[in-house]
């Protein structure tokens, strides 16, 4: 048997993300109509012999129970939220509750972080690691030289694939080879996150002697059972023949801050031709608006036939598109109204908006930039005829005068 781990940090984590996180978890922000974490879930589904999925968190457990108990029915696998009390890092967490899962005897692991949007070809990562024969497979993937310092720079060994050497964001380049946050893992990781954890309890009590050095190094050293699974686990086990890599040919992206979605959700979008092509709005039959590429809409939303939707668009729970609406690359979140002959480009519209007639809300599109994406928050009003561009508003606000290249707080 086999058992996935997804772990969605909690609120303290998703701070980069306002102003979409303030109400919403990060993991629960929808791309392509879904939740973040709904697509590693329906990736899991494809693994064989998966017998549950544990997502493991610090948010309360009321934000994650709706979700978790709609999808446990909808994919006919157990799926639960645990909750940490603090954040445990990544391997911490993994270890903390080890209980629940090794409690259906799982000879393997998946680790995924939620917080990235990818293809998740796992099936063919648990080969790669059974043939390897190690304690852990990651999934890697080149990067540009100049982005790779964000994340786990990595040296594979060519032909074995062996890990190498492993550094967590680097100041001097090591590689454009990187850590994308999923792995596989066999049994033996526990063992080798509790030797971190009883290495720390040594050093801490040898310190003991002295109190003053003690107060010294507490500063420094993390608790005992704080242990991030890059730097305390991949870093030392590197080129010790426990660790491999597996590269990704396909998409793979890290989402952090709110602007990347926009592009996230148009590479899950696309995905659906392969893996889900109901969801997709066909624009077929007289009443339908016309759609154009891959466009996402929820049964309830109400969407005029005048309106021209596309490509890369998708329309949450209750929105209403009048007639003459245009809507390209955006994400209309729950409860919006968009009025008569509005336009969205390149723009994220928060729950509960509502942008008047002849309205823009619009950017550039490149979702790299600073602004490149403009950003409404929750509940905004855009008055008839308002331009909004490159800018990102917080919730509340009525706009009554056009911006741009501007934050409104
Ligand atoms: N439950 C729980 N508890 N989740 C956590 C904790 C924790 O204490 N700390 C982090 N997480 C979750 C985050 O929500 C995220 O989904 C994932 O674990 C990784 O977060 P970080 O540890 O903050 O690392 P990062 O995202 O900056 O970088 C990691 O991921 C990159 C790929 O996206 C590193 O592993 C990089 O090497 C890697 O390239």
């Amino acid at each position: 048997k086999v058992v996935a781990v997804i772990m969605v940090g909690g609120p303290t984590k998703g701070t980069r993300f306002r102003p979409l996180s303030f109400n919403t978890p990060k993991p629960l922000f929808p791309l392509a109509g879904q939740p973040m974490v709904h697509h590693p879930i329906s990736a899991c589904k494809r693994i064989p012999n998966l017998a549950q999925i544990f997502l493991i968190g610090f948010y309360e457990e009321k934000e994650f129970s709706l979700y978790v108990s709609s999808i446990s029915n909808e994919l006919r696998v157990p799926v639960r939220y645990l909750k940490e009390d603090k954040p445990h890092g990544s391997a911490g967490a993994l270890y903390y509750f080890r209980d629940y899962i090794l409690e259906d005897n799982p000879s393997h692991i998946f680790l995924l972080n939620c917080d990235v949007c990818c293809n998740f070809p796992l099936p063919d990562l648990l080969e790669a690691h059974r043939r390897y024969g190690g304690t852990g497979t990651l999934l890697v993937i080149k990067v540009s030289a100049e982005s790779a310092n964000q994340f786990g720079e990595l040296v594979a060994d060519p032909k074995t694939k062996e890990l190498l050497h492993y550094t967590e964001k680097p100041e001097t380049f090591v590689s454009d080879l990187i850590n994308c946050g999923v792995y596989v893992f066999s049994t033996e990781i526990f063992s080798a996150i509790q030797d971190v954890s009883k290495h720390r309890e040594d050093k801490a009590n040898l310190r003991r002697v002295s109190s003053f050095e003690a107060l010294h190094l507490a500063a420094r050293n993390l608790p005992q059972d704080f242990v991030r699974l890059d730097q305390d686990i991949l870093s030392p086990l590197a080129g010790k023949k426990q660790l491999y890599t597996y590269e990704n040919m396909d998409f793979w992206e890290q989402i952090k801050a709110p602007g990347i979605s926009l592009k996230c959700s148009a590479l899950y979008l696309s995905q659906y031709r392969i893996t889900a092509p109901h969801l997709l709005a066909s624009g077929d039959g007289s009443r339908s608006a016309k759609i154009i590429g891959d466009v996402y809409v929820h049964p309830s939303a109400k969407v005029h036939p005048t309106a021209k939707i596309g490509p890369d668009v998708s329309i949450s729970a209750n929105v209403r598109v009048a007639a003459g609406v245009r809507l390209i690359n955006c994400i209309i979140l729950d409860d919006v109204e968009i009025k008569d002959n509005a336009v969205v480009m390149h723009s994220i519209i928060g729950w509960k908006s509502s942008l008047g007639k002849w309205s823009r809300v619009q950017a550039e599109g490149d979702c790299k930039a600073k602004l490149g994406v403009t950003i409404l928050g929750e509940a905004v009003t855009v008055e008839d005829e308002i331009v909004i561009t490159n800018s990102i508003v917080l919730p509340n606000k009525t706009l009554n005068v056009s911006v741009q290249d501007e934050i409104i707080l």
